[in-house]
């Protein structure tokens, strides 16, 4: 599939866009492994998420739906999981195979995590040390790469562990081989990264403790079944965010998007780069804060963009180098290395594409210096990466002519009906079989 995008538009009226990918992956993983019926609304029926609801069902976990966003979990307790009949394939999900990893360590049987040519080249290193240390048995490829195998029956015991990298995949991954582990586990993270693991975990009847910056959990857990509401995914909103603020003349409400405070730096970074974006009818929902935002055109400037919020917005990178291609003057990043290990290599990929668009942006070991300028009509590569093809979509508002960009079947791991609501909202975008 490719997509081209013709210039010029702007955004407005009131869209919901998916929910949030790394809620759903473990609203059906804890779902799951609790005691009774779990009833979860607003899933992400994105292929990543329904990777990890296959492989539950796949360990003969009866799951009813996805059926417009709504699930039925019979949760199978923490010992009730069969062994699948063949490898798990978690195709581009990174968060399925780093968490399933954690928890498959606890299973009383062997089981094989596989995952697509993309997942494949990603390093899991960071999480089956910390598993070995709990006494976990993981075999990798080379290089600590996917696929991982994983030996049953092993008994695991509570670590104290400080994280190296600013990981909440790594540090879910540790909680989760926690619950299954006699003693206490303790994760020390550098920075703080989304909390949706601690969150939910006391939804289902197992708090954890929190400590500045380190949690501990207590294992063996039990779980219990209860009801999820997931908001909309504020990496997907993400987007809108920004064409909202690039495309003149833009007004747009995202309604009910989860503002966990793990997960804002986005909102704050625009906001330093002058966007004007307003949270209204704040709330508490489930565990985790929702807002509905409204976002409105602005003339961005460039910033440097404080290290402090780096993990906060991790995913919103790529969007966020558009914003910095629109603004005025230089925005400069660092302090951000880990986006070299996403779906794609995203400091290398965004800098190619936006030369490709005639925009100065010079990659650096861990981030990128962005003149802002004008965009140029050009084609770009998404190296098969959902949002880098969505950032380059949204770079068609303030650009001279058509930008066209290739590999975009991957957008459906995230949001299968972007385009849809993308053409709702204003942009001019159309898609093509390739
Ligand atoms: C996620 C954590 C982040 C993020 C990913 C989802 C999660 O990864 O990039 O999209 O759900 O825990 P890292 O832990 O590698 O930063």
């Amino acid at each position: 599939m490719k997509f081209i995008v013709n210039n010029g538009g702007k955004l407005n009226g009131n869209i919901r866009v998916p929910g949030d990918k790394s809620i759903s992956h473990r609203s059906i993983m804890f779902g799951s492994i609790a005691e009774g019926t779990s009833h979860i609304t607003g899933f992400l029926e994105g292929e990543d998420s329904l990777n990890t609801l296959r492989a539950f069902q796949a360990m003969g976990v009866d799951i009813e739906g996805p059926d417009n966003g709504h699930v039925v979990i019979h949760g199978v307790g923490m010992n009730g999981l069969k062994k699948p009949q063949q490898a798990i394939d978690v195709g581009n999900s990174g968060t399925s195979m780093r968490l399933l990893a954690g928890l498959f360590a606890g299973q009383a049987f062997d089981i094989e995590l596989i995952g697509d040519v993309s997942l494949s080249k990603r390093p899991m290193a960071r999480v089956t040390n910390p598993l070995s240390e709990m006494g976990a048995k993981v075999e990798t490829e080379t290089d600590g790469r996917p696929p991982l195998r994983i030996s049953g029956g092993q008994s695991l015991h509570g670590i104290n562990y400080d994280m190296p990298m600013a990981s909440a995949q790594v540090k879910s991954c540790c909680l989760l081989a926690g619950l299954y582990a006699n003693g206490k586990t303790c994760v020390t993270e550098p920075a703080p990264t989304r909390d949706h693991t601690e969150r939910m975990l006391a939804a289902f009847g197992w708090p954890l403790n929190v400590k500045g910056s380190t949690v501990c959990l207590q294992g063996p857990a039990k779980l219990t079944a209860c009801d999820i509401d997931v908001p909309a995914d504020i990496s997907s909103s993400a987007f809108f965010m920004v064409g909202a603020s690039i495309a003149e003349g833009s007004d747009i409400l995202l309604e009910h998007v989860g503002i966990n405070p793990t997960r804002t730096g986005v909102i704050d970074i625009l906001k330093l780069m002058g966007a004007d974006i307003e949270l209204q009818n704040q709330q508490e929902v489930g565990g985790e804060p929702v807002a509905d935002i409204r976002v409105r055109s602005a003339q961005l400037k460039g910033i440097a963009v404080p290290e402090a919020l780096v993990p906060l917005a991790i995913d919103e990178f790529p969007a966020i180098f558009v914003a910095a291609a629109c603004a005025q003057g230089e925005t400069v990043i660092t302090g951000a290395e880990e986006l070299r290990v996403k779906e794609s290599d995203r400091i290398q990929v965004m800098a190619d594409g936006l030369q490709a668009l005639g925009i100065d942006a010079q990659p650096t070991s861990d981030g990128m210096v962005i003149q802002g300028g004008s965009i140029k009509s050009g084609k770009v590569h998404s190296r098969d990466d959902h949002r880098i093809a969505m950032s380059f979509a949204m770079a068609a508002l303030c650009a001279e002519g058509e930008i066209e960009i290739e590999d975009c079947d991957n957008v459906n791991t995230s949001f299968p009906d972007f385009v849809a609501l993308a053409s709702k909202s204003g942009l001019n975008i159309q898609l093509y079989e390739e």
